[in-house]
């Protein structure tokens, strides 16, 4: 059984890091999705870029584009600088990892350090998988629990979301003898339940999700 966790969900090559000049005189601002990072096909979704730093212009940069990034003059407001990118509709080729800059008045050139990486991902292009529970959905606090997504679809990678947690895991879906793709998520010991979804994807297009699986609510007894 592998558990080799994919150490990145959306990689790319980050080509104009080098041409640009003078990086990293000013903190690094925020980089926040609305409504949200994962999105289905032709919804818009707004980027939101801001910072305590009184910048005068915000740049947004995916990954792996040569095209120079958008720049929008920023808003100040109650003591913050914001700027929001609108992206949209979305299709698979603007999927992918956004970082934004900022720059302050009289150096337009001269960027701050990057945001935090923010992955856009499209979900819906392929068919759900379906999760389930070992030993099932409802277990004693303190049992081992392990979450398993499987489809019939070759997906390279599964991803298992939390309601309510920002961040997903990641695994590499293994194919067993009965030519289902699998990939078994162990939780460790249950110490609450939660509402769980998976998705898959291929590895060429690393931010473009299936379906959701339908959810599983796990729940802890005792
Ligand atoms: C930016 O977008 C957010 C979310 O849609 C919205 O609440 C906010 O008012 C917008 N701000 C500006 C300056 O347009
Ligand atoms: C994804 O789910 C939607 C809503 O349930 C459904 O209409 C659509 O056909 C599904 N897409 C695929 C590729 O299975
Ligand atoms: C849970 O799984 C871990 C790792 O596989 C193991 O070390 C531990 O003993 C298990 N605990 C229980 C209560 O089964
Ligand atoms: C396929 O095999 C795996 C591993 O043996 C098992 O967990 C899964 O339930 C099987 N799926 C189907 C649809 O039979």
């Amino acid at each position: 059984m592998s558990l080799t966790v994919v150490s990145m969900a959306c990689v790319g090559f980050f080509l104009l890091q080098g041409a640009w000049p003078l990086m990293g005189n000013h903190r690094k601002p925020s980089l926040l999705a609305h409504p949200g990072p994962l999105l289905k096909s032709g919804e818009t979704v707004i980027l939101q870029c801001w910072s305590d730093v009184m910048f005068e212009h915000f740049f947004l940069h995916r990954e792996g584009i040569s095209e120079d990034p958008s720049r929008l003059v920023g808003q100040i407001h109650d003591g913050v600088s914001k700027a929001n990118f609108s992206i949209g509709p979305l299709m698979p080729v603007l999927a992918g990892t956004y970082r934004c800059y900022g720059s302050v008045p009289h150096s337009p050139y001269q960027l701050s350090a990057p945001s935090d990486p923010l992955d856009i991902v499209i979900t819906g292009l392929y068919e759900k998988p379906s999760l389930s529970a070992q030993p099932g959905p409802t277990v004693q606090a303190g049992e081992n629990v392990t979450l398993s997504c499987s489809s019939w679809s070759s997906y390279d990678i599964y991803h298992l979301s939390r309601e309510g947690e920002a961040h997903e895991r990641r695994l590499r879906a293994v194919p067993k003898v009965n030519r289902t793709f699998q990939a078994d998520f162990p939780l460790g010991p249950a110490t609450h339940g939660g509402t769980y979804r998976c998705f898959g994807s291929f590895r060429a297009l690393p931010c473009v999700w299936s379906n959701s699986s339908d959810p599983l609510l796990v729940s802890v007894t005792g």
